[in-house]
């Protein structure tokens, strides 16, 4: 049988994409720019694999073309809500993703926002690189405290869990969580966790709220104007899961009239347009999507399509299937 042909659509680590050159006959995405919807669609037919990433969006009008070749979409990510996944279960596509190897990396993520923006840190970096900074003095920048603090999660998989540990062992907080389902007694107890069946009681509780549920239709503006009024005003909310899940323009709004102390944000509901409303705001953290950022997670992440592919074409089950 001739190799099968597959798609990156975008550049992946050089270990990786040499790794699978090995058994298929790639093509990479030369430019790594986003690929457009006519692109994609052909991509469609004239591949075995195609293996997008959240910057590319695969809606039914890719999916849907006469005489498809690709039977098999291999994220590169553990996010898929960019993926129509039901026009997929009916075409018979199988798609895959990427768990596991980035909840780490996330997780530490979710913790330099939490610290960046209560320490004020990226406000006194641009203070130092703007050579206005004259000097120590007691009242200079005073952030809040993080020790001790509550936090509430909202979403308590994998990452969140990752999240929990980190923030209750390392810093003393006080973890609540709010998930459709509770956690094994063991899992509260290594993360030091407290389930919370009402995400409003959450809201009114926590210090930092920090997302980690999946993205998509179910979550969109989760965190709407009225739940961000809840909030406590000397509240921090962090997102490193997905920018649809907050309503960016309500966050704006209380971030401008300090409803909440401040946020943390790596991702967007428009990546990668981030208002110039919220660029003009001192009391957020922006950072570019950086979650899983690291050479380690990238190399395991590509590493996790590549298994996937291989059981798939070797007529298996691949490990990681979602549809
Ligand atoms: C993920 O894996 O979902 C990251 O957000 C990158 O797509």
């Amino acid at each position: 049988m001739d190799r099968p042909k597959i798609l990156l659509t975008r550049r992946w680590p050089k270990s990786v994409e040499k790794h699978l050159t090995e058994r298929y006959d790639v093509t990479f995405n030369e430019t790594d720019k986003p690929l457009e919807t006519s692109e994609l669609r052909d991509a469609m037919l004239h591949f075995d694999a195609v293996c997008p990433t959240v910057s590319d969006r695969v809606g039914g009008d890719i999916l849907n073309v006469i005489g498809r070749r690709a039977k098999i979409l291999g994220n590169y990510g553990v996010g898929f809500n960019h993926i129509d996944v039901e026009t997929c279960k009916k075409l018979g596509i199988v798609v895959t993703n990427t768990p596991d190897v980035l909840t780490d990396c996330t997780a530490d993520l979710a913790l330099t926002l939490m610290l960046m923006i209560a320490r004020r840190a990226g406000e006194g970096e641009r203070q130092l690189r703007a050579r206005s900074w004259n000097g120590w003095r007691p009242t200079h920048l005073l952030g809040t405290k993080v020790t001790g603090k509550t936090l509430g999660l909202v979403g308590f998989g994998r990452i969140g869990q990752a999240t929990a540990a980190r923030a209750h062992h390392g810093f003393g907080m006080r973890i609540v969580y709010y998930s459709r389902h509770r956690a094994a007694p063991e899992v509260e107890q290594t993360t030091g966790a407290t389930h919370c069946p009402d995400l409003d009681d959450l809201i009114r509780q926590s210090d930092f709220i920090s997302l980690h549920c999946p993205g998509g239709p179910e979550t969109r503006h989760l965190i709407n104007e009225e739940r961000i009024a809840k909030m406590k005003p000397g509240a921090f909310l962090i997102n490193t899961a997905r920018g649809e899940v907050v309503d960016e323009t309500a966050l704006v709004d209380a971030l401008k009239h300090n409803r909440i102390a401040g946020a943390g944000l790596d991702v967007y509901e428009r990546e990668p347009d981030v208002p110039n409303a919220m660029i003009a705001l001192n009391n957020v953290v922006l950072l570019p999507h950086l979650g899983s950022a690291t050479t380690e997670t990238r190399v395991e992440m590509g590493m996790r399509v590549a298994r996937n592919l291989d059981a798939y074409f070797d007529g298996k089950e691949p490990p990681d299937r979602v549809v």
